[in-house]
């Protein structure tokens, strides 16, 4: 199997999103407390977490990571054979390696293969034709696309993108999308601006990819051997942020970014997310621990998601929005300084 450049990258990409994995994030639900009422009035058995999204059965999904070079094909077949097991939903890596090398479209069709029934959502860039879109989907035969915004990352590679001009394009990929297309930050984030832009060229699915989790600024700057653009390691706004951003969007969100446990995915749901991916923590799961362990971590979030919205006194993810929730100083002025609802 080829090795070029782009390939190469993409292991590069999971070892150094592996060495830096923090287990504590600094995504922003630290910020957020949801309130502890002692007369929660209900039972686990009773609450569903069904999210209103596409037919899923789960609030979270393992998002977009890997494909493109054999060991990254291996870990797509790993994970979306614990998708096919766990019924989550999966987005495999940008296939843009694959639409310019055929060659390597097998280590992203390994997943369609992995997990025949299961949702898989595909992934390319915001420059990528109609055409390029259609073979992406085609490729996993794919439930959805995922288009990344990821300027902060071109600017940092050496042999990235100088061109940030994608409105009008991805106004055509909506417009000419077989599937659903979710529009996804990968780590810096969003602001209410940007959802607007995104809501008037007829996007439906925003997923705000915030600050706090994987940082593709200290991975990029690592690979270029050079403190160039460091400075902007810090850069961006929060997963959480981005969801104070999208507050009354009018939207379908999702909220990716420094989820590591139950009680984020939790939070997410309560600040407006239909759905929370991960993915630097499910490949820490895998690196570390292996597909077994990574697929039992991820049964137990779904053993504890019903009992913690039960413990809030929710029957389902429509009553969690009425659960009190508080917010940092910190937040509260971010709000009040953005003029957000
Ligand atoms: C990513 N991410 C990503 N996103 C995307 O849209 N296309 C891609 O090809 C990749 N590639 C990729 C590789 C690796 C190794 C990682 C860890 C991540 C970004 C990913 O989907 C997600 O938005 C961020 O990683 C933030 O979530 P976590 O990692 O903090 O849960």
């Amino acid at each position: 199997m080829s090795q070029s450049i782009q390939s190469h990258r993409k292991d590069e990409h999971v070892f150094l999103a592996e060495k830096f994995f923090a287990a504590h994030a600094t995504a922003g639900f630290d910020e957020v407390r949801l309130l502890h009422d002692p007369l929660p009035e209900t039972a686990v058995g009773e609450v569903a977490v069904k999210p209103a999204l596409f037919d899923w059965q789960w609030p979270f999904f393992i998002n977009a990571m890997t494909g493109g070079s054999k060991q990254t094909g291996q870990y797509n077949q790993q994970l979306a054979t614990i998708a096919a097991h766990t019924g989550l939903a999966m987005a495999t890596g940008s296939q843009a390696v694959a639409l310019k090398e055929p060659a390597l479209a097998e280590t992203f069709h390994v997943a369609r293969t992995a997990d025949p029934d299961g949702f898989l959502i595909g992934n390319i860039g915001a420059n990528k034709t109609p055409a390029q879109a259609q073979a992406a989907i085609a490729m996993l035969h794919a439930d959805a696309l995922e288009i990344h915004l990821n300027a902060v990352q071109e600017l940092i590679m050496p042999e990235g993108d100088r061109d940030f001009h994608w409105l009008a394009n991805l106004q055509t990929l909506v417009e000419t999308s077989p599937v659903p297309v979710i529009v996804k930050e990968v780590g810096f984030g969003m602001t209410k601006e940007a959802l607007a832009k995104l809501a008037a060229v007829n996007v439906k699915y925003v997923d705000v990819g915030g600050r706090g989790g994987t940082n593709f600024a200290q991975i990029e700057g690592v690979r270029r051997q050079s403190d160039d653009y460091q400075d902007l390691i810090g850069f961006g706004q929060s997963t959480v942020e981005s969801l104070l951003e999208a507050q009354g969007s009018g939207l379908t969100i999702l909220a990716t970014g420094g989820v590591r446990s139950p009680l984020d995915v939790i939070k997410a749901l309560r600040l407006g997310a239909s759905a929370v991916g991960i993915s630097g923590q499910v490949l820490h799961w895998l690196i570390q621990e292996g597909p077994a362990a990574a697929e039992a971590h991820i049964k137990a979030w779904q053993q504890q998601l019903p009992a913690l919205l039960a413990l809030l006194g929710a029957a389902d993810l429509t009553a969690l929005q009425q659960v009190p929730v508080v917010l940092s100083p910190a937040l509260v002025s971010y709000a009040q300084q953005r003029h957000l609802p």
